[in-house]
């Protein structure tokens, strides 16, 4: 019987059991997948037992990406890049190795809700707002993809301002004020923001400046239908929701721990939405 987990604090909401507990049945594996509610104090120690109670690994969520990422005993290139940990897992010797898995789920998402060329025949150019841990690794999706300038703003600008050393030549720090212009040469547009996400603030932005070619991409999926989305298919742009990166950076997780890769299907994603509108509803 092989143990994976997702460990967090709360964790109360994570669809991560869903996900897998999905792909455990479709694939017949006896398998388990289980939620952990671990404090900031007690991570340390949960890493180090985790060997002992017998878990192939996991995936970390909020507020444990950072602490995964110090106390790992190997890092993938990817993590190092991005500086935070989602993905948990042991090799043949005993030793924990810390991935990130969300810039790979966001391009995969993209490029199969787009269609596999759509961004490069819409041009390398992406507007990026925000500039979190989830900015982040969608920046460096965006470079591993290929894209020849990311323009970052962020309330914050000096944290925007930090994406820039990912690639001095493509990427650049935005304020909000210039975004009309910069939407005007931009082929996609993605908020990382909280803004649009229920109970949050909404995100006020004219999107009359995007090219009609543009994508319009947005990493909340509660509701899966922002106001920000919504507004982009008005305009008859192509609008890619939150929900699909969920799905697809579990993908690798799963493949490492219970050696099957697993697909990211309209019966999963139905699963998930049904969960996303039920009594739990919530992000
Ligand atoms: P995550 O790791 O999920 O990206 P985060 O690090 O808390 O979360 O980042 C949240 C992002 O949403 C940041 O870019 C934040 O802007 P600041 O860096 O200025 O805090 C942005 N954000 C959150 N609430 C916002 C608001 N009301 N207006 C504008 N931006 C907001």
């Amino acid at each position: 019987m092989t143990k994976a987990f997702v460990v967090g604090h709360p964790i109360a909401h994570s669809r991560s059991p869903l996900i897998h507990g999905h792909w455990l049945a479709a694939h017949g594996i006896a398998g388990t997948y289980e939620r952990i509610d671990v404090a900031p104090e007690a991570f340390a120690e949960f890493l180090k037992t985790l060997r002992e109670k017998g878990f192939a690994g996991g995936n970390v969520t909020i507020p444990h990406k950072e602490a995964a990422f110090a106390r790992v005993d190997e890092l993938t290139p990817r993590a190092k890049t991005i500086g935070a940990v989602n993905t948990v897992f042991f090799d043949a010797d005993g030793r924990l190795w810390g991935d990130n898995t969300d810039a790979p789920g966001f391009i995969a998402h993209l490029d199969q809700s787009l269609g596999a060329d759509r961004l490069d025949r819409t041009g390398g150019t992406a507007v990026v707002l925000g500039a979190g841990g989830a900015a982040r690794a969608i920046v460096v999706g965006l470079l591993e993809r290929g894209l020849t300038r990311i323009q970052v703003a962020n309330r914050t600008r000096a944290r925007a301002e930090a994406l820039v050393a990912l690639d001095p030549q493509r990427v650049a720090a935005l304020d909000w004020a210039d975004l009309p212009t910069a939407l005007s040469g931009a082929g996609l547009l993605v908020n990382t923001t909280s803004l649009g996400m229920a109970g949050h603030g909404v995100l006020d932005l004219d999107l009359t400046p995007l090219p009609a070619s543009a994508s319009v991409a947005d990493i909340v999926y509660a509701p899966l239908e922002t106001p920000l989305l919504a507004t982009a298919r008005a305009r008859g742009l192509a609008a890619v929701d939150g929900l699909g990166m969920l799905l697809h950076q579990a993908v690798p997780g799963f493949e490492r721990w219970f050696g099957v890769r697993p697909a990211v299907t309209p019966a999963l994603r139905d699963r998930i939405v049904a969960d996303l509108v039920g009594p739990r509803a919530g992000p």
